[in-house]
């Protein structure tokens, strides 16, 4: 075995416990007071001098010298009610880790922890960033307040619970999209369900808008580019037998082409545009950005992957990129790095589950691998 894994486990205890307590005390974006607190006290026991950022975030240095390297974890929870039994199940009611920032704060502290006991620890910068989970997201604040200043490269490992534990998944160069998001109100003259000559109907023109969506993934984007457009919510009416005034939509655009990205909100607007003339509707379209496209840096994906060979049993290299977002992609387009998933799913001890879902699950033994990881990409 690896020392950087030797290392990682002797302090297994620390790092899990460590993920439990976070468990516990789930915390919405910019509301992660208790772990802040909680993470504070931590890197002061550890002998760090924390700095807070951000209103929630925080950063600490260790060692000094040039090149100095980012180690990121995100800290928000979800607004889910935690459905398992475990020891450690949420007890803040409504909230849960369902993301598993709780393993990617504490994978994280079990590497400072470790980092402390060095006599002449390299240049390392940790970075906890809350506000993963909600647009505009907490990464940008934390870059605007200062924490890449003097940083030359950067990383972040997500949890992936539907793999196996030491399954590492990467890709070099573009691997998640940029995810905006949408508020679409189609505004109509409400009638009679007899009399719909009398009316505006919004129910038939927000159907309209529906299908016209999906012809711009099918006739804008090249077939081998991704883009997709998806309305994830719809709100109209109140009885069987009445035209409303109104109907409201949510939806999301997500794609990893810049050209689709930069002209998807105009394309939207046209169709809406169209139905005002050949509907009679009026609409309001809010379109909101959301994270840029992550990119990989592909040499340190490169040299991430010789690490990462000696600690986890499997890289799987992903063919072509996914339609999931992260705010780390902020971090990626100021200093070179790379974002992983790592496996944390045990199929003979029926450990496997979904990321955001009330269910989510790990195997606790994926930590001190991540762990190993943080630390062997800051002491390589
Ligand atoms: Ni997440």
């Amino acid at each position: 075995m690896k020392n950087e894994l030797k290392k990682a486990n002797s302090i297994r205890e620390y790092i899990i416990n460590t993920r439990r307590e976070l468990h516990k005390h789930p915390e919405p974006a910019f509301k992660e007071k208790w772990t802040h607190d909680f993470i504070e006290k931590q890197l002061k026991n550890l002998g760090y001098k924390p700095k807070t950022l951000n209103k929630t975030g925080l950063t600490a240095d260790i060692g000094k010298g040039k090149n100095r390297i980012a180690l990121r974890a995100d800290m928000d929870a979800l607004p889910i009610e935690e459905e398992n039994s475990l020891p450690h199940k949420s007890q803040n009611k409504g909230y849960m880790h369902a993301c598993g920032h709780d393993t990617h704060m504490a994978m994280l502290l079990g590497a400072a922890k470790l980092l402390s006991e060095e006599k002449n620890p390299p240049p390392v910068r940790f970075i906890f960033q809350p506000s993963e989970e909600k647009i505009p997201g907490g990464a940008k604040g934390m870059i605007e307040e200062g924490a890449l200043k003097g940083i030359s490269e950067i990383y972040a490992i997500h949890i992936e619970p539907e793999s196996e534990v030491g399954t590492l998944i990467l890709k070099s160069g573009v691997m998640l999209a940029a995810a905006d998001e949408m508020t679409i109100t189609i505004k109509g003259k409400g009638a009679h369900a007899a009399e719909p000559h009398k009316s505006i109907d919004p129910i038939y023109a927000s159907s309209l808008f529906i299908n016209q969506t999906q012809s711009l993934v099918s006739r804008k984007a090249d077939p081998k580019s991704p883009f997709v457009i998806s309305i994830c919510t719809i709100n109209g009416g109140t009885a069987f037998n009445i035209i409303p005034e109104e109907v409201k939509m949510l939806g999301t655009v997500r794609t990893v082409e810049k050209e689709l990205w930069q002209k998807a909100p105009e394309w939207i607007g046209d169709i809406l545009k169209g139905l005002n003339i050949s509907s009679g509707i009026d609409y309001e379209l809010i379109y909101q950005r959301g994270y840029p496209i992550l990119k990989n840096d592909p040499k340190k994906s490169e040299s991430l992957i010789k690490i990462a060979k000696s600690i986890f049993k499997e890289i799987n290299l992903m063919e072509s990129p996914i339609m999931g977002g992260e705010d780390f992609a902020y971090y990626l387009k100021e200093v070179p790095g790379t974002f992983v998933f790592m496996g944390g799913a045990n199929k003979k001890k029926g450990i496997q589950s979904k990321l955001h879902t009330a269910r989510f699950n790990i195997d606790e033994n994926a930590l001190p691998l991540g762990t190993a990881l943080f630390y062997s990409l800051a002491t390589k």
